[in-house]
């Protein structure tokens, strides 16, 4: 099987925004606790912050993380979160049956942010919430001195402002889980609103108003049409998320969705030009596609507590998902599929970050360690920042339930900002063939194999533990030629291929 591939120097889809490569992280499950969290770990400094999961979190290096829901926020009192934490409340967590402690908030995290080299991105309860507590906590984040929110969040311990650029206003308030479930006007007026108060604090923030909850909801995608016709003028983004599974389903068509993601973006973005051109609006709303992953809805040891038979357990395991090869294919596919909507995605945040269907995992005083999904990520994270290069291509496809004539290869390039690099992400998804990839560039000059890395196993269902930690890791791929300005390789069935051409001249 063959695939035809041709860049060209002068084709670009767009800049890539640093963002995409974005995490999520919300008080749910060992997320924060036992976590990025665990005061007396061995390897916890003298905050409680694990520097061993910090370590990791560097390495994925994400340009933003948002916190700290997710569903959890929907019903969050932020003042909970603040102050000295032996009066912080215990309060119940309507959103997972839990306990929360309050032990960390807004002071803990925007200190671990600053250490992981990343940057917040808060989300507001409009659930449970609205207005007023929203311009409260904008005003105590970021408020000067002489105010008094400003000076209560002095009085805790930190007189300058955090400086958060990034909200989001809400989460998945369409959904009928989420504690405060609006209709698309009743959120769209509220979001509108607020959004209006905060830019009259601060005209920079960058906001992020709720879509549908996935491509599947009801009420996809008027939902998307009535939120923006009310809030178009005074946002930056609408939201996306979409959870995909390799349940019920045959590989194949598993490792298409993400064609249903990227149609999904597509038909966002028509709506957003939409009421744009409604509004006969210059602003370009854009895509913050703010949680994305593989779960696996019916892995759940921990139905009970979800149930609340369990009482109101602190930090219980919960969606410690378990991720094998093909999940590490479909997550290489997905980021493919936002370095191609580059000129509409913005902001895209793996969800989540830790334990809670997770890339990195943590055991309770023991060890930290990467699952196969952070391969992938990691290194696009690493390769996958400059300019989208528009690629033209030939290849075998075939007919899945997401879409019609899915090309075996999935394929995306990037140009680094210095020019200096042109690097491909070639995932070949087919189970039973290798396919001969052909790439051919024009006009980048003289080019040399820089690196060619792999993520491939003979077992599909192989993964990462604390006792086997790195028995699927990206190993040094083999095989591939670069003959002038045309580079081949040969992609086994099932492989994730990293390769890197140094350009000069
Ligand atoms: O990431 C887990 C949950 O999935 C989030 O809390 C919610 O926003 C989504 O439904």
């Amino acid at each position: 099987m063959k695939a035809f591939v041709t860049a060209h120097s002068a084709y670009e889809i767009a800049p890539i925004d640093d963002r995409i490569y974005g995490a999520f992280l919300e008080h749910l499950g060992r997320a924060i606790y036992t976590g990025i969290f665990e005061p007396g770990h061995p390897a916890a400094d003298a905050d409680g912050m694990r520097a061993d999961v910090m370590e990791l979190v560097r390495e994925l290096n994400p340009p933003l993380v948002r916190y700290p829901g997710g569903n959890f926020v929907s019903a969050y009192n932020w003042e909970d979160g603040v102050g000295p934490r032996a009066s912080r409340p215990t309060r119940l967590d309507l959103a997972w049956h839990t306990s929360e402690s309050n032990a960390f908030g807004t002071h803990e995290f925007t200190a671990w942010c600053k250490r992981a080299g990343t940057a917040p991105m808060l989300a507001i309860n409009l659930g449970s919430r609205g207005l007023e507590a929203a311009r409260n906590f904008v005003e105590y984040v970021n408020g000067p001195l002489g105010s008094a929110w400003g000076d209560l969040r002095k009085a805790h311990g930190h007189p300058e402002p955090f400086g958060v650029k990034y909200w989001c206003l809400g989460n998945e308030m369409d959904g009928p889980w989420q504690i405060g479930q609006k209709t698309a006007d009743e959120y769209g007026r509220l979001a509108a609103e607020v959004a209006k108060a905060m830019r009259a604090f601060d005209k920079s923030l960058e906001l992020v108003v709720c879509g549908s909850s996935s491509s599947d909801m009801p009420g996809f995608p008027e939902w998307e049409r009535i939120v923006l016709e009310h809030t178009y003028d005074v946002i930056d983004h609408i939201s996306l998320h979409m959870y995909v599974t390799p349940e019920n389903t045959s590989l194949a068509n598993y490792l298409a969705l993400n064609q249903k993601l990227e149609r999904y973006i597509g038909s966002v973005a028509a709506v957003i030009e939409t009421v744009r051109a409604k509004r006969r609006s210059k602003r370009r709303v854009t895509i913050s596609f703010d949680e994305w992953n593989v779960w696996y809805p019916s892995r759940l040891p921990d139905r009970a507590v979800l149930a609340g038979e369990a009482g109101w357990p602190h930090a219980p395991r919960l969606h410690e998902d378990v991720y094998d090869v093909a999940d590490m294919l479909q997550v290489g596919c997905i980021i493919n599929s936002f370095i191609r909507r580059a000129d509409i995605v913005k902001i895209a945040c793996i969800a989540q970050l830790v334990n809670v269907i997770a890339p990195i995992m943590t055991e309770p005083g023991g060890p930290t360690w990467r699952q196969t999904i952070f391969h992938p990520y990691h290194l696009a994270s690493t390769f996958g920042r400059g300019t989208a290069l528009k690629l033209a291509m030939t290849c075998p496809a075939y007919d899945a339930e997401a879409a019609l004539e899915v090309p075996w290869l999935d394929i995306a390039g990037v140009r680094d900002a210095a020019g200096g690099f042109v690097t491909v992400f070639a995932i070949n998804r087919n189970p039973d063939e290798a396919l001969e990839l052909c790439l051919e560039l024009t006009g980048f000059g003289t080019l040399a194999l820089a690196d060619h890395r792999t993520l491939a196993s003979n077992d599909l269902s192989a993964s990462n533990s604390m006792t086997h930690p790195d028995a699927v890791t990206p190993r040094q791929g083999g095989g591939a030629r670069l003959d002038a300005c045309r580079l081949t390789a040969s992609l086994p069935p099932l492989s994730y291929h990293m390769l890197r051409l140094r350009t000069a001249g």
